[in-house]
């Protein structure tokens, strides 16, 4: 008699004694593999691994995003493998137990919780699951813009000037500094946030404080705008490709806004000593500073 013709009460207590007399462990989810932060445009690899009871056969694999589901394979099917169109899932590979996705490429609306369930074969079903949530990161192209600064400024004068940041998902922090300090919260006004139709947004921050002799005892006034993503952070390689894409743009940053903002203005990169991207989170650093010069002070 093969499992197919007993009867399915019989099965179940086979499958009952086994749990309980011998400890036979039943169907376990042992790993799933979300990435937390995917790069616009990039691939993202989700796996799932589980182990069966002696008792269990395996009846389905199924991904779900947002609880809809896009993916499913189940042996016995005339067509084991199957995909469901979703928005902004495309599953571009999947292996044949349907372990392994790949989805590619990631778009915005790729973003969002992934779960995988696995189910054995009647009489039990045994059905196990786990989720992860996935971020689509969108980098900015380019470092924070300071707008509304003056070649000088006398003790006395206002200082009113703007941050901005490039456009980026989730949205990029800015933070101001004045002469190396951050600058107090009285001369900052709230962030502006703008939400473009593509889903991208960019940061606005504005400072305004009155100059000080204090600003210039230790020479020129600086203020650095400095702007993060501080959740960017990937483990696998292709991902850090795009840490050292990053790298490039702030350089490159430093060459464009030196050579047209010429004299006065200097940009910074400041990727500092790169936290290892395989196990840190890796911050991204850009920032714009500005060197108000002491001999220029007298208007
Ligand atoms: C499935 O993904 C895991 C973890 O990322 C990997 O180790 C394994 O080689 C992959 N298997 C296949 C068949 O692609
Ligand atoms: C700063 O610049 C942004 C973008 O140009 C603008 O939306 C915002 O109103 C400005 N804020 C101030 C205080 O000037």
């Amino acid at each position: 008699m093969t499992a197919a013709h007993a009867h399915p009460c019989l099965l179940l207590c086979v499958a009952m004694l086994l749990t309980r007399e011998y400890g036979v462990t039943s169907l376990e989810l042992l790993e799933l593999r979300v990435p937390a932060h995917v790069a616009l445009g990039t691939r993202a690899a989700l796996s799932c691994r589980w182990a069966l009871g002696p008792a269990d056969v395996l009846y389905s694999v199924k991904w779900y995003k947002d609880g809809k589901e896009f993916f499913r394979h189940v042996p016995r099917d005339h067509e084991p493998r199957r995909k469901f169109p979703l928005p902004g899932v495309d599953v571009e590979k999947s292996s044949p137990n349907g372990a392994n996705v790949t989805l590619y490429p990631a778009v915005l609306e790729t973003g969002g919780r992934y779960r995988c369930e696995v189910s054995g074969e009647r009489p039990l079903f045994p059905t196990v699951s786990d989720h992860g949530d996935m971020v689509i990161v969108a980098l900015p192209d380019h470092g924070p813009t300071i707008t509304g600064s003056r070649l000088r400024y006398q003790i006395g004068d206002r200082v009113q000037v703007n941050c901005t940041s490039g456009r980026s998902r989730p949205a990029t922090r800015l933070a101001w500094y004045i002469n190396g300090e951050p600058a107090p919260a009285v001369a900052l006004l709230p962030p502006t946030h703008e939400k473009h139709e593509d889903g991208l947004e960019t940061t606005s921050l504005a400072l305004d404080f009155k100059v000080k002799p204090k600003h210039f005892r230790k020479g020129d006034l600086k203020l650095k705008c400095l702007a993060t993503i501080a959740t960017v952070y990937w483990r696998s390689n292709e991902e850090s490709v795009q840490g050292e894409r990053l790298k490039g743009y702030s350089r490159s940053r430093e060459l464009t806004e030196g050579g047209s903002r010429a004299d006065r203005v200097q940009a910074a990169g400041k990727p500092g000593s790169a936290p290892s991207l395989a196990d840190a989170p890796y911050l991204l650093l850009l920032c714009v500073m500005i060197h108000i010069s002491q001999n220029k002070f007298h208007s």
